[in-house]
């Protein structure tokens, strides 16, 4: 039963520090959404990892702790409200880099303290779970497609504590490989972006690189993924002969379109048994790889075909972000109450732990 307090609007601060966003931002609203973004405030440390070709954890706690409190001042300035205004302190708590994650947390306890108010402990993957209640006020349940750097999973959320796993990566996150894959072509880091802005002026058909796990040559029933081939594929194409970039960006993107969409494929089935009396059936795709246009317009074109519902947030709110940990928060809030100030930080942190 949903409590009365879930319809009631709050107003929560947001902190993400688990990889190399600084980020804090107030939100408001309640569920299922959707909300009032207040401010946004994102300090992104990519040109400090850039040289690196990947994030560097000592270097982005170092980061963390230099001007998160900055990034906090100007999210509640620019959302224009007194600290009596807020309901509750929300802060990402895993998983993530442990230092990141940490300085984030930590920084959150202080401030809930200092207000007296409630501490809301966020898991960062519930955050792009629940973005498209965010943005467009999706209700449960819905199929999730978890594309990031560092998860690629599809769960069914009937849920806030309702999370059902239907296949994960085996090897590498899909956002992972494209920044692998832009590290071996030379291009800079992250590399989805720039992947995806080379794929658009070359040939998919270029190469026939291998698709592994998808159905076929899939032993597998569930809809797990397998990344890890298909980036060594690439490593020993371009160490073999000298190729176009762009038409090894487009090979690449191509077949991590259709792997993304036949195991999504799969997953509507896990989907529909698992909620059969769902009548509206909806695609949501969260983390910074659902930034990419191409993938997206593969994803709606399966969804037009199964007769899916898609939701896409916009690029800036797929991208690791605070509004999201807010909004979490939020939710949490309404539906269970606050942490104790003696919750800790974890590196790890399924969310399908969370059933
Ligand atoms: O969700 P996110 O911001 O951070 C994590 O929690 O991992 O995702 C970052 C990942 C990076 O691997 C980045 O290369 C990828 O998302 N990414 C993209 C695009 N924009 C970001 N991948 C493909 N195409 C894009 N346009
Ligand atoms: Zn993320």
């Amino acid at each position: 039963m949903p409590s009365k307090s879930q319809d009631k609007s709050f107003t929560i601060l947001g902190i993400e520090t688990s990889c190399d966003e600084t980020a804090a931002a107030v939100m408001r609203g309640h569920a299922p959404g959707p909300g009032e973004i207040l401010s946004n405030i994102v300090a992104s440390q990519a040109g400090a990892h850039a040289p690196y070709g990947g994030v560097v954890p000592e270097i982005a706690s170092r980061a963390h702790l230099e001007i998160l409190d900055g990034v906090i001042e100007r999210a509640l300035d620019e959302a224009k409200i007194t600290a009596r205004d807020i309901d509750g302190v929300a802060a990402t708590a895993g998983p993530g880099l442990i230092g990141g994650v940490m300085v984030g947390l930590t920084t959150a306890k202080g401030v809930a303290l200092g207000l007296g108010k409630p501490l809301i402990a966020v898991n960062h993957l519930m955050g792009h779970a629940l973005t498209a209640r965010l943005t467009e006020g999706t209700a449960f349940p819905f199929l999730l497609l978890l594309v990031s750097g560092g998860h690629c999973q599809l769960l069914g959320v009937g849920g806030l504590n309702d999370f059902r796993l239907y296949g994960s990566t085996i090897d590498d996150a899909v956002g992972e490989a494209f920044d692998k894959v832009a590290k071996l072509l030379g291009l800079a880091y992250p590399g989805g972006p720039e992947v995806e802005k080379l794929a658009a002026k070359g040939n998919p058909r270029a190469f026939d690189l291998p698709r592994p796990l998808v159905s076929g040559h899939n032993v597998r029933r569930n809809a797990d993924f397998s990344f890890s081939g298909l980036k060594t594929a690439v490593r020993l194409l371009v160490e073999r002969q000298p190729v176009k970039v762009e038409d090894v960006c487009a090979s690449f993107q191509a077949a991590v379109i259709a792997i993304l969409t036949d195991r999504t494929q799969t997953a509507m089935r896990m989907f529909e048994k698992d909620f059969p009396q769902s009548a509206a059936r909806h695609l949501v795709v969260a983390g910074g790889v659902a930034a990419n246009r191409a993938i997206a317009a593969a994803l709606s074109g399966l969804c037009a075909r199964e007769n899916y519902r898609l939701a896409v947030p916009p690029p800036a709110l797929c991208t690791d972000n605070a509004a999201m940990i807010a909004w979490a928060g939020l939710e949490k809030l309404a539906a269970d109450g606050g942490d104790g100030l003696g919750t800790s930080p974890r590196a790890r942190w399924p969310l399908a732990s969370l059933v």
